[in-house]
């Protein structure tokens, strides 16, 4: 493939084996072209780079939105929490670190949910960090509502220390103490102090991606 020179100062585009001695526009040297075609990757600019990449296609704004959304990489958890006596649990993708020192954390919990109402009755919840072999316990807290079933009948779990039933079998488990909370539409964003972890297994945790894919 014959090659393509570009002239860094005026743009003049030379085809040929080796940049010309002397740009025939602006007089400059054979030092002054960068390769554009075939890419050399290690010297191309940043310019020259993104024009050799292919061009996409853009879909509407919304779509493009909710693509963009869709690559946001996530991890699964099931958020259990306890009040008045009833203990329950979801499964959430959106459960983040704030930060690590202190221990804070954040979920973003739809309005709607029997865990909501539990979580701002007590002010606590858990987290089961699900590993790669937890799509059932994913099925099983996210298609169905604490209000109709139990949804840790036959399941082992245990109990932490701020009273909230904790998966067995999962990675590792947390327990978090709301701080505050943001109001954001359909949902609750609750921020939370870390309070208790402990590591019941080794592995790579479930991400939304692999769920979706292992579905
Ligand atoms: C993969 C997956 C991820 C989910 N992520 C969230 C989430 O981040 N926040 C949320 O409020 N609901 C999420 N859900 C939905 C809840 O788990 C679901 O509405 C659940 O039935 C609520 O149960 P509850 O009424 O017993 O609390 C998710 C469901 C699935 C399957």
């Amino acid at each position: 493939m014959e090659k393509q020179w570009r002239c860094t100062v005026c743009g003049y585009i030379h085809n040929g084996e080796n940049p010309p001695e002397i740009c025939p526009i602006c007089g400059v040297d054979a030092s002054m072209f960068e390769l554009i075609s075939p890419v050399d990757e290690a010297k191309a600019s940043p310019e020259a780079k993104s024009a050799a990449k292919p061009v996409i296609a853009q879909p509407d704004k919304e779509t493009a939105i909710r693509q963009a959304l869709y690559r946001i990489s996530y991890g699964l958890y099931i958020i259990t929490a306890q009040a008045e006596g009833r203990d329950n649990g979801q499964c959430a993708n959106t459960c983040f670190q704030i930060t690590s020192d202190p221990a804070k954390v954040a979920i973003g919990i739809n309005k709607k949910n029997f865990t909501h109402e539990l979580i701002q009755k007590s002010g606590k919840f858990g987290v089961s960090v699900l590993s790669q072999t937890g799509q059932d316990y994913a099925r099983g807290f996210g298609y169905r509502s604490g209000r109709d079933v139990n949804k840790f009948e036959g399941l082992a779990v245990h109990r932490g220390e701020s009273g909230v039933l904790l998966l067995d079998d999962v990675l590792v488990t947390m327990e978090a103490t709301v701080t505050g909370q943001l109001d954001s539409g359909t949902h609750t964003l609750f921020l939370a102090d870390v309070t208790a972890g402990e590591i019941l297994q080794e592995g790579d945790p479930m991400t939304y991606a692999f769920f979706r894919a292992s579905k």
